[in-house]
């Protein structure tokens, strides 16, 4: 396990934490706090999602957990190197095809040419896009551009996956589908997820766990664990169960605005 604290990531917790957050602030050098005393445990195996209002420091607390940005307080340790990330925008360079693209992360981590196409001809499967290989970014839907984005973190067979807002650029029915299909791919790969959305919906139709956060200088004013098993049914979003727990999530964010 790496840890940071304002200077340095270094020394291991446990084989099954991913990410440990411990007292974790962010102050910016132009004084902007966006984070104050984030205590966050993500496991193997674990989906946790996590909502708050816009400027609260979600994106912030996804940069320090995937070591772009060091926390200026507290520690925030990581499990393993196999970190993938995901963006709100699918950021996909337009001059390659999506196996290029998908090749891409791992052509930078120096895999050797076979290898890195047949891995990345396995994500392409995964994520539902054979067929589309030789395509161009412009020759694809925002729902398979994001598709792409996917692919080309599986390649690096994460243990620890960050996805900030994947899906908040996508129509609902896109939106919802690929939920379906992030899910498939979680429940085959058991990797550890660490989900930033808009959507209480989406938060706890995915998550194993939802953690709420206040208005900035964000911290976590509620979390909840999610009581549904995988694979999940889409139709668990009209039971009783689920739009309670909806309720309850949405009233701690409505209060922790406030
Ligand atoms: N490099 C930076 N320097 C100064 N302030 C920053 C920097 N990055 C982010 N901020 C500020 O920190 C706060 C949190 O930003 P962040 O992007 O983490 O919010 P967010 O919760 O992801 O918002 P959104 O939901 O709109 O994406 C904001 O007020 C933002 O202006
Ligand atoms: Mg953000």
């Amino acid at each position: 396990m790496t840890t940071t604290t304002a200077t340095s990531r270094t020394a291991p917790v446990t084989t099954d934490t991913l990410l440990d957050f411990r007292n974790v602030a962010m102050q910016f050098p132009n004084g902007t706090v966006a984070l104050s005393g984030i205590d966050l445990t993500v496991k193997r195996g674990e989906f946790v999602t996590v909502v708050g209002p816009s400027g609260c420091g979600k994106s912030t607390l996804l940069r320090i957990a995937s070591g772009l940005e060091n926390a200026s307080e507290g520690t925030a340790a990581l499990g393993t190197k196999r970190i993938g990330y995901v963006f709100q925008d699918a950021t996909l360079l337009p001059w390659r095809t999506v196996q290029a693209n998908v090749e891409l992360l791992a052509e930078l981590n120096k895999q050797p040419r076979k290898s890195r196409a047949a891995k990345a001809k396995e994500a392409i499967e995964l994520v539902g896009l054979s067929g589309f290989e030789d395509n161009l970014p412009k020759q694809l839907s925002g729902g398979m551009r994001m598709r792409t984005s996917l692919a080309r973190s599986l390649t690096l067979d994460p243990e620890l996956f960050l996805f900030d807002e994947p899906f908040g650029a996508l129509d609902e029915i896109t939106r919802e589908r690929l939920g379906d299909e992030l899910l498939r791919i979680f429940t085959e790969q058991r990797f550890a997820g660490l989900f930033i959305t808009h959507s209480v919906a989406e938060a706890v139709y995915l998550s194993t766990r939802v953690v709420v956060m206040s208005g900035r200088p964000g911290h976590i004013v509620d979390e909840f664990e999610v009581p549904f098993d995988y694979p999940r049914d889409p139709d668990i979003r009209f039971t009783p169960e689920f739009a309670a727990l909806s309720g309850k999530v949405s009233h701690a964010l409505r209060e922790g605005h406030s």
